[in-house]
């Protein structure tokens, strides 16, 4: 069965808000875009050369933790993909003000940038921090971690990359932990039930604080491709 007939793209992890955006990040978009961003389009994706390894966070929100991680993290290159416009212009802002030159932004669905724009096995890490947990039943074939985005994860990782995932929906995270644990092309490196202690590099996000505050527990999941 190909991956399109498993996710149609008709059903996506997002849906597009309008979102106001304020006059600093409708600027960013437009001034610094040009030097940060990189359009979609059906082609490999033009990297910065030179960097010890790549990561790639899905769903940045507004970019903290993937300016935090590229600050602490030089000698890495990180790409941070979302569609949310004003996330995307206040995390512009971020990587001018810190002049992190270690960063490039994809706003468009993570699951075509993947299928289209990483190269087969150049990724060291993927990340997805908080991804939409879409709570109602009804809607869980939203969730971005399916059978179609596994294979894209896989095939995007080098041997030994590392995909990592962090959510506050217990039954998410029972979820994701129960399909990775049953694909045989990932290794866990965490306990008997698929979770993971997190990792140092992890900084909190606003997603995570937000689930702590309505009294949400965290899970991280961390899975190396085989
Ligand atoms: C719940 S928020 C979490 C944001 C951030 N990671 C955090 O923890 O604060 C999920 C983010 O994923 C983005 N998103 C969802 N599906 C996506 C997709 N297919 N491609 C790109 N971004 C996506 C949404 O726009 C949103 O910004």
């Amino acid at each position: 069965m190909s991956c399109d007939n498993r996710h149609p793209r008709s059903i996506r992890s997002f849906v597009r808000r309008a979102g106001r955006m304020t006059p600093g990040q409708k600027l960013a978009l437009e001034k610094l875009w040009p030097r940060y961003g990189i359009e979609y389009r059906e082609a490999l994706a033009d990297l910065p050369a030179g960097y010890a390894a790549c990561k790639l966070e899905i769903g940045i929100g507004n970019g903290d933790a993937l300016l935090a991680m590229a600050a602490a993290d030089p000698d890495s290159l990180y790409l941070g993909v979302d569609v949310h416009e004003p996330g995307l212009g206040r995390c512009l802002n971020g990587i001018d003000a810190a002049v992190l030159g270690n960063v490039r932004l994809f706003r468009h669905d993570a699951v075509e940038v993947l299928r289209h724009m990483i190269a087969p096995a150049s990724l060291d890490r993927v990340l997805l921090f908080f991804p939409d947990p879409w709570p109602k039943k009804r809607h869980h074939k939203r969730r971005i971690v399916n059978a179609a985005f596994r294979d894209l994860v896989h095939a995007a990782l080098k041997p030994a990359g590392t995909f990592h995932v962090a959510t506050d929906w217990q039954d998410y995270a029972e979820d994701i932990a129960a399909q990775l644990l049953a694909d045989d092309r990932f290794e866990n490196r965490g306990d008997a039930d698929g979770f993971s202690p997190r990792p140092a590099y992890r900084p909190a996000t606003r997603f995570e604080r937000r689930g702590r505050r309505l009294g949400h527990g965290v899970w991280d999941l961390v899975f190396v491709r085989k």
